[in-house]
């Protein structure tokens, strides 16, 4: 990788954890490297870190300041440990002791780095750096494939000559081979590589007054769960989203919005695409002004609220002069005439495949804020009934057939 095309690692949140080794020296010059590619890094530097690399060294490399502490004052209230440990796209172990192995096997949170690596829900990666013995001693094998079936990804020892005058497997990775193999975690592959998907999902709310707003069952869960299925498939996706309680997907940009005129907003900000997929559950109308303050009660008049219709954000982007995404997929939420007005409303939105959703009960269950879905999805090559899956294999049929649509 040159410097001059664009680095998988631009843009990406490393949380880096040094831990007591002698070869937390090539931490500094890994820092250096994977922020020229525009990665930013927060470290933690562990009390055995600290015997070999320095809190100002750190920090004039990574531009951050360096966490050490899990019962620090300052620390906490500038950033909390579970923050720490979320806001990064990966946690880095290096070099990943053999007792900071075993503890992470034993979930043991004695300390800032244990607690964070604890408290993630993050991919965490380790770079092992030990005395050869160590390393094949069973107990550290045994961690290490314990680490691994937990889903911890891997960075292997080198041979070589060890700092403590042995030769053997257990020295730190060369830092190439670091910067290497965190490019190749970042670099998206998979069928849909290469292809930017724009999802909107979710309601949205439109105000009344500072306290009151306009909104509709919609729960967001069908299209987090579309964004997820595109991401897994290599696709970079954009999820605009309005208001939901769902925890925002890794890997996949997520946009929060409130308001309509703010969704289609965001989602022009992020064209060109190739692909836009309207989930959400916009309202169809907000109020014209809302109120400054709010709206008190008046002797039982009830106050006058003039409605106007919100932008309908399907229909902008399947009739956009320029950058029209060449696949646009529209969603019909309908509780009778399914087929009728979901057909009326490809035609009338001019989207090319529209996902025909029943919102009426499934087996006693609401579909808006349930786990289960009622499609047809109709294309211009016929249309297919997806009847009672999860939202979730909705998604994941969905996603394979935009995959076929571009093979
Ligand atoms: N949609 C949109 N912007 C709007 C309204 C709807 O992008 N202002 C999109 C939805 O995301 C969905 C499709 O249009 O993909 C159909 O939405 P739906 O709520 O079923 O229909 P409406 O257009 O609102 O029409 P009606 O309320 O008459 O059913």
């Amino acid at each position: 990788m040159t410097l001059d095309s664009k680095s998988p690692l631009d843009g990406k949140r490393l949380l880096l954890i040094i831990g007591g080794g002698i070869a937390a020296y090539k931490c500094l010059d890994l820092i250096r490297r994977v922020r020229e590619r525009g990665m930013t890094v927060r470290t933690i530097l562990t009390k055995g870190g600290e015997q070999f690399v320095t809190p100002l060294s750190i920090g004039g490399l990574s531009g951050e300041k360096v966490y050490t502490d899990l019962f620090s004052l300052t620390d906490e209230t500038e950033m909390g440990h579970i923050r720490l440990s979320r806001e990064a796209d990966l946690i880095l172990v290096a070099p990943a002791t053999a007792d900071m192995m075993a503890k992470m096997v034993a979930g043991i949170s004695d300390n800032l780095a244990t607690t964070a690596l604890l408290a993630t829900d993050k991919p965490v990666m380790i770079a092992p750096s030990m005395n050869s013995r160590m390393w094949h001693h069973i107990a550290t094998q045994r961690n290490l494939a314990q680490l691994i079936q937990d889903g911890v990804h891997l960075i292997p020892p080198a041979d070589g000559d060890l700092a403590c005058g042995e030769v053997g497997a257990g020295r730190l990775a060369d830092v190439d081979e670091m910067v290497t193999t965190l490019e190749k975690f970042f670099t998206p592959t998979g069928p849909l590589n290469g292809k930017h998907i724009l999802t909107t999902a979710g309601p949205t709310y439109e105000p009344i007054d500072p306290v009151r707003y306009i909104a509709n069952r919609s729960s967001g869960k069908q299209g987090y769960a579309i964004a997820r299925a595109l991401r897994d498939l290599g696709a970079r996706v954009s999820l605009i989203s309005g208001p939901t309680s769902l925890t925002e997907p890794t890997g996949v940009e997520t946009i929060q919005v409130e308001t309509a005129c703010e969704m289609l907003t965001a989602c022009q900000n992020v064209l060109p695409a190739d692909v836009a997929i309207c989930v959400a559950a916009v309202a169809d109308w907000r109020v014209s002004t809302s109120a400054a303050q709010k709206i008190k009660k008046q002797n039982g008049a009830l106050p006058p609220l003039e409605l106007i219709e919100n932008p309908d954000i399907l229909q902008t982007l399947s009739q956009a002069a320029s950058n029209r995404p060449s696949l646009v997929i529209g969603f019909a939420a309908e509780t009778e005439n399914l087929m009728a007005h979901a057909e009326a409303k490809l035609q009338r939105k001019g989207c090319d495949w529209i996902v025909a959703n029943d919102v009426s009960v499934i087996n006693g269950k609401s579909v808006m804020g349930g786990d289960h879905n009622k499609v047809t999805v109709m294309t211009n090559t016929g249309s297919e009934d997806w009847d009672n899956i999860p939202k979730d294999h909705v998604a994941e049929k969905l996603a394979k057939k935009i995959e076929k649509h571009f093979t």
